[in-house]
C-alpha cells in the first residue's frame, strides 16, 4: 500500500473518509458547503452523534468521490493511538469491501491537534492501522476470490503544515506492520508446509537480506550432542527434524544483547495426551512465538535499531507415533534437571526450557523475553485482546505493559507469588511438566516451570500469547486468523526503551 501525504484531500481517490470529534459539532467550515449542510441535517436528526466508531456512509454527487464515509472520533480526551488504528483499520476494511482501490482521509491530522499525541507516534499508528487492515491470507483462494479480496493500492492523507515527524512515524509504522503481516502469513500457513525446515528457510532469507543479521542453526544431531533432552523428547514422535535457530542482530556495538526466545511448535497434536476435537484444529498456530521473534528481528534490521538482539526460534513438532514420548517418561534437560512428563501436551515449556537455558549460557543477555502460545488457561484468564506477562522483574513488567499500551499489542501482568514456586516439584524427578491440581492458575505454573531454567539474576519475562496470536473472528484492523502478536509490542520496546 502506497501512503501519500498531501496538504489537501486527494480528489483522485474513490473514497473520502472524514473524521469528526464530538466537540466539533456543527463546525464544518473546512468541508464543502453541501457536505456541511448534510452533516448539519444529521446533527439535527441526531442520527450521527460522533461517538467513537460511529459510521455514516453517503454518496454526494456534488463531490468527486464515489463514497463519503464520516467516522465519529468520540471525545478528544478519550482519543488514543489504538483508537486511531481502529478507525483507519475500519475505514480500510470498509473501502476494501466496496472494491475501491484507495481512500483519502484527514483523521491523523485531526489527532495531531489533540494534546499529548506526538506527530511521530500518530504516523506510526496510522501506517499500522492502514497496513495491518489491508492484509488477508489469500494464498489458497481461487483467482476470482483473490481479486475480490484485493488490498487497497494507495491511501492519501491530508496533513496540515510540515510533516517530517509524521512521515518518520509512517516509515517506522510501515516496517512494523509489514513485518507483522509477514508473521501472519507464517502463522496462517498450513502446518504441512510451515515445518521447522521451512521456518529455517524463512529465517535464512531474513538473515541474507541484512548484513547485520547472522544466523546459526542447530539440527537434531547437535541438539543430541548438547543434551537438549526436553526439546528432543517433544520432537521424538515427529517424522520431521527439529531446528534451534539463532538470529544474531548487531546494532548496539559492544553492549550485552537482548534475547527474544520463541516457542515454535509447528503442530501441537498434544502427543499421547491427544487434543480432542475443537482444541486441535488451530494448532498449526503454535509456532506464533517463534514467528514473532523472526518478525521482530526483521523490524530491527530494517530500522537499524541501535541494540544487539538475539532472536531464538525453537522449532519442532508435537506428534504421536510408535516413537513418541510417553506420559510418565523421565527426560533430562540441557541444564541437567530431570523432568517427569506428566502430560505430553504441556510441550511448549519443555522446548522453551532448553532454549532459554542454552541462550542464557551462550549469550549472557541483559534482558531475555520469551514468547509462547503456552497455555489455554491464558485464553480463559485474558481472552484475545491481551498477552500475559510473568516475570520476577517489576521494572521489566512495567516497560512491557507500557509498550503494550502504546502499540495496542497489549500485555498484562499475572502474579508470580512465591506460593506458586514449588508447583512443579515432582516426586521421582526434579520437576514435573504439569502442576499439582491444587495450584490452579495454569498460565502462572507454566511460568514457574520456565523460571527453573533461567538464572534468578537474569532480567527475564515470559509472554503468553495463546489468546492474542490468533483470533477466530476479525478484529477492528485485523482479518480473522493470525494477528502478528508480539511484533508490535517488542518493536516498540526495542525502539523506545
Ligand atoms: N499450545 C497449547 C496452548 C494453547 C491452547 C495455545 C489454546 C493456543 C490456544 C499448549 O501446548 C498446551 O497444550 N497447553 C496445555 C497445558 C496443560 C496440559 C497443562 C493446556 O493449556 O491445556
Ligand atoms: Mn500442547
Ligand atoms: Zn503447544
Amino acid at each position: 500500500m502506497k501512503i501519500n501525504v498531501l496538504s489537501k484531500f486527494d480528489s483522485n481517490q474513490d473514497a473520502l473518509v472524514l473524521g469528526l470529534f464530538e466537540e466539533d459539532k456543527g463546525n464544518y467550515s473546512s468541508l464543502s458547503k453541501q457536505l456541511a449542510q448534510e452533516l448539519a441535517e444529521e446533527d439535527r436528526n441526531k442520527h450521527f452523534t460522533r461517538k467513537f466508531g460511529q459510521k455514516y456512509a453517503t454518496r454526494m454527487p456534488y463531490l468527486n468521490y464515489k463514497k463519503v464515509i464520516v467516522l465519529g472520533l468520540g471525545k478528544k480526551k478519550e482519543i488514543t493511538l489504538e483508537r486511531l488504528r481502529k478507525l483507519l483499520g475500519g475505514a480500510v476494511r470498509y473501502v476494501k469491501g466496496n472494491n475501491f482501490p484507495g481512500l483519502t482521509t484527514n483523521i491523523p491530522a485531526l489527532l495531531s491537534k489533540v494534546e499529548g499525541l506526538s506527530a511521530e507516534m500518530i504516523g506510526r499508528a496510522t501506517a499500522e492501522g492502514l497496513i495491518l487492515a489491508n492484509y488477508k491470507f489469500i494464498k489458497y483462494l481461487a483467482k476470482d476470490k483473490q481479486e475480490k479480496n484485493k488490498s487497497l493500492a494507495s491511501v492519501s492523507i491530508q496533513w496540515d503544515g510540515t510533516s517530517p515527524a509524521f512521515v518518520k512515524g509512517l516509515k517506522t509504522g510501515r516496517v512494523i506492520a509489514e513485518s507483522s503481516n509477514f508473521v501472519k502469513d507464517l502463522v496462517n500457513e498450513s502446518a504441512s508446509v510451515a515445518t521447522s525446515v521451512y521456518m529455517e528457510k524463512q529465517a535464512r532469507k531474513v538473515a541474507s537480506k541484512h548484513g547485520k543479521v547472522k544466523i546459526k542453526v542447530l539440527g537434531k544431531q547437535e541438539l543430541q550432542k548438547l543434551g537438549m533432552g526436553l526439546m528432543l523428547g517433544v520432537n521424538q514422535g515427529s517424522e520431521k527434524p527439529p531446528r534451534l535457530i539463532f538470529l544474531e542482530y548487531s546494532g548496539g556495538g559492544k553492549e550485552k544483547p537482548i534475547a527474544l526466545v520463541g516457542k515454535g511448535i509447528t503442530f501441537d497434536s498434544g502427543g499421547y495426551n491427544l487434543k480432542p476435537t475443537r482444541y486441535i484444529e488451530d494448532m498449526k498456530t503454535d509456532m506464533a512465538g517463534s514467528a514473532a521473534v523472526l518478525g521482530t528481528i526483521k523490524v530491527a534490521a530494517e530500522l537499524g535499531i541501535k541494540k544487539n538482539i538475539i532472536g531464538v526460534m525453537a522449532m519442532c513438532e508435537n506428534m504421536v507415533s510408535g516413537h513418541a514420548q510417553r506420559p510418565g517418561d523421565i527426560v533430562r534437560a540441557y541444564n541437567g534437571l530431570t523432568v517427569e512428563i506428566g502430560n505430553t501436551d504441556a510441550e511448549g515449556r519443555l522446548v522453551l526450557a532448553d532454549a532459554l537455558s542454552y541462550t542464557e549460557k551462550k549469550y549472557h543477555p541483559e534482558v531475555m523475553i520469551d514468547l509462547a502460545t503456552l497455555t489455554g488457561a491464558c485464553v480463559v484468564a485474558l481472552g484475545n485482546f491481551t498477552a500475559a506477562v510473568i516475570s520476577r522483574d517489576d521494572e521489566l513488567i512495567a516497560s512491557l505493559k507500557a509498550v503494550g499500551e502504546t502499540s495496542g499489542d497489549r500485555i498484562w501482568p499475572l502474579p508470580f507469588y512465591e506460593e506458586f514456586h514449588d508447583a512443579m516439584d515432582a516426586d521421582i524427578a526434579d520437576l514435573n511438566n504439569i502442576a499439582v491440581k491444587k495450584y490452579g492458575a495454569g498460565s502462572i505454573t507454566a511460568g514457574v516451570f520456565l523460571s527453573k531454567f533461567v538464572n534468578e539474576k537474569t532480567k527475564w519475562a515470559h509472554l503468553d500469547i495463546a489468546g492474542s496470536a490468533y483470533w477466530e473472528y476479525a478484529g477492528p484492523y485485523n482479518a480473522k486468523g493470525a494477528t502478528g502478536s508480539g511484533v508490535r509490542a517488542l518493536s516498540y520496546y526495542l525502539l523506545d526503551n
